[in-house]
């Protein structure tokens, strides 16, 4: 049986299959340059975040419609209630879909279709996490929160990705102090590509709750320890790091190491359709790679509720 767990770290852009990718190409008159799913699964051999991004922005441009992004968000919630996912706080990109003139309007509502027959359809309750994208500017965070306004009663928190190396965490300081401001809560992607010193300012600058990635703090000990004694959690995706090359093999993930360091690790499946697995199926591939004990999987599955964006009410009825 599948433990019951939260994902804290899924983009739903990336939970887009070839097949429906193709689907939805058809419906909307998009050419991709692939003949088959067959031939776009080929092109699913990454160096690092930038070469899997670059796939990843290319292929949103199937993605039109109200529909189109019900369609992807429920799609999702079938595979994932499957997994044991009893709750999953989703990340969405506005930035990629405004900038192909896709209006935020569209995303947020269509994803909200699904999200709102969540609980009944697939026994998941959900949340929204909209992030900035940090290789564009500031501003263009700021006009995104803006965009966001009408939609605050379907977002419950803000986070921040894309490509890392050389945007550091404090060029959003004012957009998340906005963000604070309006009632959102706070994470971020910092360490996986970037240097613990990324962590350090997601967590002094912006004022983030938990790390997304965070992997590189193994680097730092005295960052380690902080990490500990604060219990700030962090949203590891060892799948994800293996298909960009954060790691050689799962075998080298540091995830047992973490955990015996006392880190408040959670594992998650971060852009599942590129990077080989459903969180479930990330699970499994850390217990076989890193020989994992039952006992560690309901850590990690008992983490998940603890870092969710859950009241204690709440957290119950899910587990
Ligand atoms: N890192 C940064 N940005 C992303 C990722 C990721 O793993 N997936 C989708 N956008
Ligand atoms: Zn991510």
């Amino acid at each position: 049986m599948q433990l019951p767990k939260a994902e804290l770290h899924l983009h739903i852009e990336g939970t887009l299959e070839p097949e429906l990718a193709f689907v939805l190409a058809a419906r909307n008159g998009v050419e991709l340059p692939y003949a088959t799913t067959e031939e776009l699964r080929t092109a699913y051999l990454f160096d690092d975040l930038q070469t899997f991004l670059d796939l990843y922005y290319a292929l949103m441009a199937v993605l039109r419609t109200e529909q189109d992004f019900e369609e992807l968000a429920d799609a999702y919630l079938t595979r994932a209630a499957a997994q044991g996912v009893r709750h999953a706080e989703i990340f969405f990109d506005p930035q990629a879909h405004t900038a192909r003139g896709v209006p935020i309007g569209t995303v947020v509502e269509g994803l909200g279709r699904a999200l709102d027959r969540s609980e009944e359809e697939h026994g998941i309750s959900t949340q929204l996490i909209m992030c900035f994208l940090r290789d564009r500017s500031a501003a263009s965070a700021l006009e995104t929160l803006d965009a966001a306004k009408p939609y605050l009663h379907r977002i419950s928190a803000v986070g921040l990705d894309s490509a890392e190396v050389g945007h550091p965490p404090a060029k959003f300081r004012e957009v998340y102090e906005a963000a604070e401001a309006l009632g959102l809560r706070k994470v971020a992607h910092a360490g996986e590509e970037g240097p613990p010193e990324y962590i350090r300012e997601a967590l002094d600058v912006l004022g983030v709750e938990r790390i997304d990635h965070g992997l590189r703090c193994m680097e730092d000990p005295e960052l380690v320890k902080r990490l500990v004694a604060e219990r700030v959690p962090l949203t590891l995706c060892p799948l994800s790091n293996v298909r960009l090359r954060a790691v050689d093999v799962l075998e080298d993930h540091p995830l047992r190491a973490m955990l015996d360091a006392g880190l408040v690790c959670t594992v998650n499946s971060d852009d599942p359709a590129y990077f080989g697995g459903y969180v479930g199926d990330t699970f499994h591939a850390v217990h076989e790679a890193l020989g994992l004990e039952r006992e560690q999987l309901r850590t990690l599955a008992r983490n998940s509720f603890e870092a969710a964006f859950l009241d204690h009410d709440e957290e119950r009825r899910s587990r």
